[in-house]
């Protein structure tokens, strides 16, 4: 394990954790997750971001630090620019280790170190435009960026390096291995890191895409040479590459996204597969790209990240009990919180003894700004008429989303 220099006395550090636990407790990371802190020495020294202990992230840590000469009682300064437990967990036991080190956060980031951590003593809150001098030139800016990812968060600039140290903002998921940078990745190992990166914010950032484009505001006078978020790749050879990402993404929210179609089916007995069958036949004969999840058999992150970036959705779905397929009825209550709005939508499926899904479909896209076409819905298996209508249905879909501008 060593540290990665950046620019002279910066540093990046990383835990790599590969783990079958799910983030935030709700999302798989089966290609782990980095969470990445930062050093920047003057004549105090300023370590940027902490771990949980998770994985031996502390060890982690510990070794990079040992592999500049620094341990953790060197630390004078622990900048929190964010208090989720993924970059706070270990805090109390930091302190235990270091307890004069001093922990610098926004006012509500401070208010959040005394409620998860029951400590009261050494804290100092700043604000937009407060400063940090470490001696030695090296002078941390902190810039407030509320809801990236929440209300506390702030990020922090280190202006002879020009580096920007993002937290949340411009993260990723999939761990790093022995290589950080952007330059160390080849194209296939980014294209990977794209579709990470697109999974991550539609699952933790996507509901506070406002906030993001407010942050980019913020930071858009900087002379970025070198964007540092707190999970995933560090962008220094074209920085504004991945801002420019979160930037695409956080308008995906409200303006036209990909022209794409998320197809998100559950089929119980294969009839409501069938009528699907005659949805993309007509999507396919549109030339629109598409692409395709079944619930519950795969996870509803993935749901999410496809659902989020594409203009169009089919949901495909039986009536089950009188009611949604119940799958479906858990990624809907997820596209809901995540604020997956503006799609054009198709939904059909079949129904056995008596339908229902209809009814609570309705009810439950309310608020969505979805703009759905005419259901359709069979009894049992779909006849000849039903899949004339169902590919005639698709191909709808499939033109509405070629026609969005
Ligand atoms: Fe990586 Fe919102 O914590």
């Amino acid at each position: 394990m060593k540290a990665y220099p950046i620019a002279d006395s910066v540093f990046c550090l990383h835990a790599d954790i590969d783990t079958d636990d799910l983030f935030e407790g709700i999302w798989p990371i089966p290609h782990g997750v980095s969470l990445n802190s930062y050093l920047v020495k003057g004549e105090k020294i300023a370590l940027l971001d902490l771990v949980r202990d998770w994985f031996g992230a502390p060890t982690q840590l510990s070794d990079e630090l040992a592999s500049i000469g620094v341990s953790f009682k060197d630390i004078d300064y622990l900048i929190l620019n964010h208090l989720e437990p993924d970059h706070t967990g270990w805090l109390a036991e930091f302190k235990a280790l270091n307890p004069k080190v001093e922990i610098i956060s926004t006012a509500k980031g401070i208010e959040l170190v005394k409620s998860f951590y029951k400590i009261n003593e050494g804290l100092r809150a700043v604000k937009t435009g407060d400063t940090l001098d470490l001696g030695a030139g090296k002078i941390l800016h902190f810039i407030e960026t509320p809801n990236v990812h929440w209300p506390e968060t702030m990020m922090s600039w280190e202006p002879i390096s020009g580096t920007l140290f993002t937290c949340d903002g411009f993260g990723s998921f999939g761990k790093l291995g022995d290589r950080v940078f952007d330059d160390q990745f080849s194209a296939l190992e980014h294209e990977f890191f794209e579709k990470e990166s697109l999974r991550y914010y539609a699952n933790i950032v996507s509901s506070f895409s406002v906030f993001v484009e407010r942050a980019v505001k913020k930071i858009e006078e900087l002379n970025v040479k070198c964007v540092a978020p707190s999970h995933g790749i560090v962008w220094r050879k074209q920085p504004m590459k991945i801002v420019e990402r979160y930037l695409k993404y956080a308008r995906y929210m409200n303006g036209p996204a990909e022209k794409k179609i998320a197809i998100i089916w559950g089929s119980m007995y294969g009839n409501t597969r069938k009528g699907l069958d005659a949805v993309i036949k007509g999507i396919e004969a549109e030339g629109v790209p598409y692409s395709i999840r079944r619930v519950p058999n795969e996870d509803v992150s993935y749901v999410l990240a496809d659902a989020y970036e594409s203009a169009g959705l089919v949901l495909a779905m039986p009536t089950y009990e009188y009611a949604m397929f119940p799958p479906m009825a858990y990624a809907i209550d997820i596209m809901k919180r995540k604020h997956v709005h503006g799609k054009q939508v198709l939904r059909i499926g079949s129904w056995g003894w008596v339908g229902g899904a209809k009814k609570e479909f309705e009810a439950a896209v309310e608020g969505l700004k979805w703009t759905c076409l005419e259901m359709k819905e069979w009894a049992g298996a779909p006849g000849e008429s039903d899949l004339v209508e169902l590919e005639a249905k698709g191909r709808e879909l499939a033109k509405a989303v070629k026609g969005l501008t």
